[in-house]
């Protein structure tokens, strides 16, 4: 089995101003392409796993296979993250998702500060995620390099993308502005879907 990307299901131009296009670019194309190229020739090594999801092969330990563990995790936590931006700045809260956020974090604000700060503060190259664990408690951590929360046996629901190839086209150095225009292109209804997945 060949491991593909999914792409963003808008033009790469749509996020403008706050991703842009050159930078999309780059990232759907080289990067995330890059991972599942690098995934498909990892696996030319491992026949039993050619079979496998890339939710399993996120889940492999890295000792054992790093090529296979960062490539299939470049290739998930992109499909993810491109699921949930959306040309449609600044949608609304559904009323499903405001509700859960206030549940688990006392208001929508604490939670996009709380998730804010966790992604300002992260030191290198990773992403910071909004997770639910199996008693469906919901919880923010940061993860390095591609590593993908199925493996602490966590759903992923929101995953923000860290690595300077995401935003330093436009960006530079400052992170926090980046993750400021994240919000407004956050896709509110996938997060939605997201959660109500099991
Ligand atoms: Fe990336």
């Amino acid at each position: 089995m060949k491991h593909i990307i999914t792409p963003p299901s808008f033009e790469l131009s749509a996020l403008e101003p706050y991703f842009d296009a050159a930078t999309m670019d780059f990232h759907v194309n080289k990067h995330h392409q890059g991972y599942a190229d690098k995934l498909n020739a990892a696996l030319d090594e491992f026949p039993d796993l050619q079979s496998s999801s890339l939710e399993e092969l996120v889940t492999l330990d890295i000792k054992d296979y790093p090529a296979i563990h960062n490539t299939a995790g470049g290739v998930l936590n992109h499909n993810l993250f491109w699921s949930i931006l959306s040309p449609q700045v600044d949608q609304p809260f559904p009323e499903s998702v405001h509700q859960t956020l206030v549940k688990h974090f006392g208001a929508i604000d604490n939670f996009k500060q709380e998730f804010t700060a966790k992604a300002s503060v992260f030191f290198g190259s990773g992403w910071t995620w909004l997770v639910a664990d199996s008693q469906n408690n919901l919880k923010i951590i940061s993860t390095p390099n591609q590593d993908n929360p199925l493996a602490q046996n966590l759903t992923p629901i929101i995953g923000l993308d860290l690595w300077e190839h995401s935003y330093y086209l436009k960006y530079q150095n400052r992170r926090p502005e980046y993750i400021d225009a994240f919000w407004h292109i956050l896709n509110w209804k996938q997060v939605e879907t997201n959660l109500q997945q099991p």
